[in-house]
């Protein structure tokens, strides 16, 4: 029988794989993000002014938007109900690893949206939601606070980079090189796949 075969709610206390909620919201979440990094990255090589430019940051701080919302009952809900136990397999020091990307990670997703609002709200630039609408103004009009802003989330993004391929690799290296699959706890149905009951 595969070790992760116990019915996730048979023990909450010692569960291997993250509940449905967490699930939903880390790959609700994963999508949204990696759009808004796309765009934003697509959107940094368009010259200021031009009209894909301001399509691809109107999409983008609108997806950002989405994610600032989202990360809010994430977190409230990730505190509140515990992940899956440690994986079996993993040493001291990389267990230490994944929960230092995972905290960053958690970490850019609180500075990435907040620093991109400060940037636009701040220096009047549009803050529309796909066209619909547009998000309150909650910052003063402020050139220091906007250049600010925009100063953390050009920064960010080289972390939110170098986080998220490292983030992918190590996904890629447990599944390559390790006997226990960190996917099959993110993806249940991925372990059937990887080990079928016997
Ligand atoms: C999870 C949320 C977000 C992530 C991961 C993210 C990431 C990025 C990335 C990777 C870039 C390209 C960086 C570069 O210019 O080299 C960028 C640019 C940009 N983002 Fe975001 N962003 C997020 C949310 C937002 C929000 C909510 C806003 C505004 C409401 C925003 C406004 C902008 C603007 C205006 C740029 C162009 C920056 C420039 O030209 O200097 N972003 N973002
Ligand atoms: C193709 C893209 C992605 C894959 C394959 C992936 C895969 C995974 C897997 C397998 C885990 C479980 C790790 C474990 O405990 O064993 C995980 C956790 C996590 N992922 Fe991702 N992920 C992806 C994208 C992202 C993105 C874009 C973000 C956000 C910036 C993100 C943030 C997180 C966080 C914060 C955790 C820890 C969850 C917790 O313990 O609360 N992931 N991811």
């Amino acid at each position: 029988m595969s070790e992760l075969s116990q019915p996730e709610t048979a023990d909450e206390s010692s569960r291997e794989v993250y509940d449905h909620v967490q699930r939903a919201f880390h790959w609700s979440m994963a999508v949204i993000i990696i759009v808004a990094v796309v765009l934003g990255f697509w959107a940094s090589f368009q010259l200021p002014g031009t009209s894909l430019r301001r399509t691809l940051l109107e999409v983008h701080k609108s997806f950002g938007m989405i994610a600032l919302l989202l990360i809010v009952p994430r977190i409230a809900y990730r505190l509140l109900v515990p992940g899956p136990t440690e994986m079996a397999h993993s040493t001291v020091v990389t267990r230490a690893a994944a929960r230092g990307v995972h905290l960053f990670l958690y970490l850019l997703m609180i500075i990435m949206p907040i620093s991109g609002y400060l940037f636009s709200g701040a220096g009047g630039y549009p803050l529309s939601f796909f066209g619909l609408f547009s998000w309150p103004r909650i910052v003063p009009l402020d050139e220091i606070l906007s250049k600010l802003g925009q100063t953390i989330h050009d920064w960010g993004a080289w972390a939110v980079y170098g986080m998220l391929l490292t983030h992918v690799a190590a996904v890629v290296v447990h599944e390559v090189f390790t006997p226990q699959s960190s996917l099959e706890r993110m993806v249940p149905c991925w372990k059937l796949r990887r080990s079928p009951p016997h």
